[in-house]
């Protein structure tokens, strides 16, 4: 629909068919989507697929995802496949995605669909809401994209787009309601998924943080932020508080043949139940690195370098410390992870950057070592 005859429409309607058209030209081919040619064509989009790239894109980016995804279909092609699969196995291919949790409730997910839903994912936002692993977003997400309902479906680039078209004075996050509304009240009757999916991709590519393409955008003849000259300053943000440190160290041990130990962090919690080289409690003392004297057992730890890594709730700095030809047993509950086998195990990345301080290489797998994020 050209500018004209939209602007003669009321404004929500107006900018949601705007966007509709927009979307039809200019989406974004993504592997888990169904264009809208194929959806008038009568296609529906696979619920399994919809789900499980949700919730592999609230970790990361989409180019982040992609192998992630391609990877895990190749595996569990179906929610009954994943069901049946082998949580270590779930961990292992998740590890560099971060939030651990995700990948325990995704099996956990699977499974309540098989057992209780008949292997059919749920078709409403509240049935969805009730599974586990699945908030406010990913249950308006699934039900608009996957089974057409009109569910306001509000990420960080729908956030930014909203706050501009009203120029949304209020900052993030007290502004996250009166942004649900304003999507509620644009929600086209037709094609509720791809309205979504349009405001995920003018977010993505036209209404970005920086630079803002405004003059290719096809709400911008109602967009209130462009009117006032200065759309970057939307969304308006809450002042930023510092995040926490801690520090810690990492212990790698080394058997003459190369293998290095691991332990399995405790299921709960922060990174629960992967795979990790010992270390330490992470303190919030500043005063200076943990030493040896955290070390597991008595060896000669030697310093290979210190690592950092941010987490949604602190920043961490690691000193890593080497020892070679340790020819111990394993430690209860411990094991020895032999060269071949540690790019496959369960390790975060932080444990990886860790290994990577004190063993350049280690933990690259051949085939995917440039796309882990
Ligand atoms: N980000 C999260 N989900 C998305 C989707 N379905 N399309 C585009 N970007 C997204």
């Amino acid at each position: 629909m050209s500018p004209q005859a939209s602007s003669n429409l009321d404004g929500n309607h107006g900018n949601a068919i705007a966007l509709l058209a927009w979307y039809d030209s200019h989406h974004r081919d993504l592997p888990w989507r169904t264009p809208p040619r194929a959806i008038a064509a009568g296609e529906r989009p696979d619920p399994y697929r919809i789900w499980l790239s949700e919730i592999m894109l609230q970790q990361t980016t989409i180019e982040a995802v992609k192998p992630f995804f391609a990877r895990f279909l190749a595996a569990w092609p179906t929610v009954e496949a994943l069901a049946a699969a082998d949580t270590d196995d779930v961990m292992k291919a998740w590890a560099g995605l971060g939030y651990y949790s995700r990948a325990r409730n995704l099996k956990a997910c699977a499974a309540v669909i098989v057992d209780d839903h008949g292997g059919r994912f749920p078709d409403t936002e509240e049935g969805l809401r009730a599974l586990p692993g699945i908030g406010a977003y990913t249950s308006a997400a699934i039900a608009a994209i996957a089974f057409a309902k009109p569910a306001a479906v509000v990420d960080g680039n729908v956030e930014r787009v909203v706050s501009r078209l009203y120029a949304i004075d209020t900052p993030l996050p007290a502004a996250k309601a009166e942004i649900k509304a304003r999507v509620a009240a644009m929600l086209p009757t037709e094609r509720p998924g791809d309205f979504a999916q349009a405001m995920m991709d003018l977010g993505a590519t036209i209404c970005s943080p920086r630079r803002p393409k405004c003059m290719l955008c096809p709400v911008n003849d109602n967009c209130d932020a462009l009117r006032t000259g200065d759309p970057e300053r939307f969304p308006v943000k809450a002042a930023k508080t510092e995040k926490p440190a801690r520090r810690g160290a990492a212990f790698i041990a080394v058997r003459s043949d190369g293998a290095v130990l691991l332990r399995k962090r405790v299921a709960t919690g922060l990174l629960g139940g992967m795979a990790e080289p010992p270390n330490s409690a992470w303190t919030s003392r500043q005063d200076g690195a943990l030493g040896t004297e955290a070390a597991p057992f008595p060896a000669k730890w030697r310093a290979s370098g210190t690592t950092s890594h941010v987490f949604t709730h602190f920043s961490l700095m690691l000193d890593v410390y080497r020892a070679d030809s340790l020819d111990i047993e394993a430690p209860a509950g411990w094991w020895w992870s032999a060269p071949e086998d540690l790019p496959g195990e369960a390790l975060p990345t932080v444990m990886k950057k860790a290994i990577e301080i004190a063993i350049p290489g280690a933990t690259a797998s051949h085939k995917h070592a440039k796309r882990m994020p």
